[in-house]
């Protein structure tokens, strides 16, 4: 039977962030990098596989509704990335004896050709800094592994070679952020030079019950961003600043890492803030710079360290690659934070999301 899987997978937001590739390696970063899973910013991804007739010619892909092609911008890494989980299949059926069994991948349904049928909308904005690229190739690397093994029961997945850790280094080669969206709650993913075996390591530090924390998005614009954080993570190696921020983070993660264990909101959201103002001078550097936050991101980051010393308020600012500011709290400074946010001129809307506990896959049709 060849049924229809249904993953709801979703975005994250670094601490640490992955800023810039180590070249001539498949989508290794230049570091390891941190982050919190979020639970309401979520690809809503369904797969089957494709099967018989002249429909199996290539895999048939909509986003939003919207049929996207090989080589359309949009389509490219899904594409490319169904591309790799079909070959998946086929190297089964040549290697599948030489093959460690933890390595081992699924036997495809006989008389299939490696096309998939995927339809996939997100519940936010697209490409505007809140990793969409994350929640949809996690989301579709999932969906994609269970329309090939045929279950949507995690144990069986693994026991397919689909285990979640590799469920999360092949989301990464996918796109790099999108393997820390394998897990819930608060993940690492162990990279950079000290980290160059084949699979990459990626696991969660600890669950979305270790501490409730909230990501309130201040959405300044729904408009998808100009340059791609592709570009940026070729581009930071031509930061004078970049050698310096690569010394710099294992002291980082250490702090951040420390500030998560005794949930130290203060030094969380102090070391979460120096690190992503780092991250976007190393950009803004580079020899083509590139300049993510806007004249309202840089304000709003202001305003909330006036809100901080005026008001008491706790709460810190982080930013992906995109000008819309993620803020990082405990729930009990919600209401206070929605309040300062409605007054402040240009935020367009107010994402209020938390820790989440990863990717649900489910059977859509019997
Ligand atoms: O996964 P990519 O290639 O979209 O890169 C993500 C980069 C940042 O979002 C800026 C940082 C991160 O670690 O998520």
């Amino acid at each position: 039977m060849n049924f229809t899987y249904r993953v709801a997978s979703p975005s994250n937001i670094a601490l640490v962030k992955y800023w810039g590739k180590l070249p001539e390696h498949q989508q290794v970063a230049a570091n390891s990098s941190l982050s919190m899973t979020l639970s309401g910013c979520q690809a809503l991804t369904e797969c089957r596989l494709l099967l018989g007739g002249a429909a199996t010619s290539d895999h048939q892909v909509t986003l939003a509704g919207q049929q996207v092609s090989r080589d359309s911008k949009a389509g490219l890494k899904i594409f490319r990335h169904l591309d790799r989980m079909a070959a998946l299949a086929g190297k089964e059926r040549a290697e599948a004896r030489s093959l460690a069994p933890t390595d081992r991948p699924v036997a495809a349904p006989r008389g299939w050709q490696g096309c998939f049928h995927v339809a996939s909308h997100n519940t936010f904005p697209t490409s505007a800094g809140i990793a969409s690229s994350a929640a949809g190739l996690s989301a579709l690397t999932v969906a994609a592994a269970a329309a090939m093994v045929g279950t949507a029961d995690w144990q069986q997945l693994a026991e397919q070679g689909f285990s979640k850790a590799r469920l999360a280094d092949l989301a990464r080669i996918g796109s790099g952020s999108a393997g820390r969206s394998m897990f819930g709650g608060f993940v690492k993913w162990w990279s950079g030079e000290a980290h160059l075996d084949q699979g990459q390591k990626i696991d969660q530090l600890w669950p979305q019950s270790h501490w409730q924390l909230c990501d309130t998005i201040a959405v300044l614009s729904n408009k998808e961003k100009a340059v791609s954080s592709t570009d940026a993570h070729r581009e930071v190696w031509t930061s004078p600043l970049f050698k310096l921020r690569l010394a710099s983070l294992p002291q980082t993660l250490n702090t951040i890492e420390s500030a998560l264990a005794h949930r130290d909101i203060a030094a969380l959201g102090e070391a979460v803030e120096q690190e992503a103002v780092n991250m976007h001078s190393v950009s803004m550097t580079a020899e083509r710079p590139i300049t993510f936050p806007s004249a309202q991101s840089f304000a709003l980051m202001a305003a909330l360290k006036t809100w901080r010393l005026k008001t008491g308020l706790r709460a810190y600012f982080t930013l992906d690659a995109g000008e819309n500011v993620h803020i990082i709290h405990e729930a009990d400074q919600r209401d206070a934070l929605r309040q300062q946010l409605e007054q402040f001129a240009g935020v367009e809307d107010i994402l209020f999301d938390q820790v989440g506990s990863g990717p649900s896959l489910t059977q859509a049709d019997s």
